[in-house]
C-alpha cells in the first residue's frame, strides 16, 4: 500500500490538471451516513421520498424523512482529514476542482473554491412557485412541512431529485474539467448513479489516470480505475497529503 500511495502521489504531484470526483464515502468519517451499502440510508428509507414527481404529490409526507436524512445529519457533521486534503491540494496548485455528487457543503466548508456540485446543495430551500430561496438555518424544523414566507407552498430542498435534470452550470462545468483532465481522484462513491458517474469514465476516455479511494471496490473499479487506493478517505488522503507537502 506505502508504495501504491508514493505512486499516487507522485502522479499528483506531475499533474497538468488534475481533478476529484467525491461522493457519500468521503463525508462518512464526519458521521454522515452514506446512501447504498450496509448502513446505507436507503435500507432504513424509502428513495421515493426523493422522487421528484412522488414529492410534488406529497411533499407533506415526505418531510419528516428529508428532514433525518438531510438536516439531522447533516446539521453536525464537520469537514474531515480528506476534505481537508483536498483543499489543500487546491492551494498548493495540484487539483483544479473538486467534482461531487455530495450535498452535504463539506468541501466548502474545508476550504475547496472551485466545487461543482452536480446534485446541487442542501443550505437551500427553493419554492417552485415563486422562485424565493429560503436558508435552511431560517427553517423551523419543529413546524414541518417547511413554507415559502411568501406564498405558503411547501419548499424543496435545491438539490437534485431522482428525475430532476442536473445543474447545467455544474454539468458542464464538470464534464469541461474531465475532458481536460490528465488525472482523476475518485473517492467513495459506488459509481450506480448517472449521469454523475459519466465524470471518471470521461475523464478516462480522454486519458486521464484514474486513482481511486475506497474500502470497497465499487463500479469503476474493474472497468476505469488504474490505481485502486483501498482504504478510508481520510486516512488514505492524509497519507498522500503526507507525501506531497511532507507534513
Ligand atoms: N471512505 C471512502 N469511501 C467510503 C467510506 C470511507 N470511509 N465508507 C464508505 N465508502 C464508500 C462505499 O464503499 C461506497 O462505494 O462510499 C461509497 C458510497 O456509495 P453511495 O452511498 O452509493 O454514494 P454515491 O456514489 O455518492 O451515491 C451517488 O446516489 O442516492 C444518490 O444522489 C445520491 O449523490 C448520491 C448518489
Amino acid at each position: 500500500m506505502d508504495e501504491k500511495i508514493r505512486r499516487a502521489a507522485r502522479i499528483l504531484r506531475e499533474a497538468r490538471h488534475a481533478i476529484a470526483f467525491t461522493g457519500a464515502g468521503i463525508s462518512v468519517e464526519s458521521g454522515v451516513p452514506a446512501f447504498r451499502g450496509a448502513q446505507g440510508l436507503w435500507t432504513k428509507y424509502d428513495p421515493k421520498v426523493l422522487e421528484i414527481h412522488y414529492f410534488l404529490e406529497n411533499g407533506e409526507e415526505c418531510w419528516p424523512s428529508i428532514k433525518e436524512i438531510f438536516y439531522d445529519h447533516f446539521g453536525k457533521a464537520e469537514p474531515n482529514a480528506a476534505h481537508r486534503a483536498l483543499a489543500r491540494m487546491e492551494q498548493a496548485d495540484r487539483l483544479k476542482c473538486v467534482v461531487t455528487q455530495n450535498i452535504d457543503n463539506l468541501h466548502q466548508r474545508a476550504g475547496s473554491r472551485a466545487v461543482y456540485e452536480f446534485h446541487g446543495n442542501s443550505s437551500r430551500l427553493l419554492c417552485l412557485r415563486c422562485g424565493a430561496v429560503v436558508a435552511a438555518g431560517q427553517v423551523d424544523w419543529n413546524d414541518l412541512p417547511p413554507r415559502c414566507p411568501g406564498d405558503r407552498s411547501i419548499l424543496k430542498p435545491d438539490f437534485v431529485f431522482f428525475g430532476e435534470a442536473i445543474p447545467a452550470p455544474a454539468a458542464e462545468g464538470a464534464f469541461e474539467n474531465a475532458d481536460r483532465s490528465d488525472v482523476c481522484l475518485v473517492i467513495g462513491s459506488t459509481g450506480e448513479v448517472t449521469p454523475a458517474a459519466y465524470v471518471p469514465i470521461r475523464a478516462k476516455a480522454k486519458g486521464a489516470c484514474i486513482i481511486e479511494v475506497n474500502p470497497e471496490e465499487s463500479r469503476f473499479t474493474a472497468e476505469v480505475t488504474d490505481i485502486f487506493l483501498q482504504g478510508k478517505a481520510g486516512e488514505v488522503l492524509r497519507a498522500i497529503e503526507r507525501e506531497l507537502f511532507g507534513d
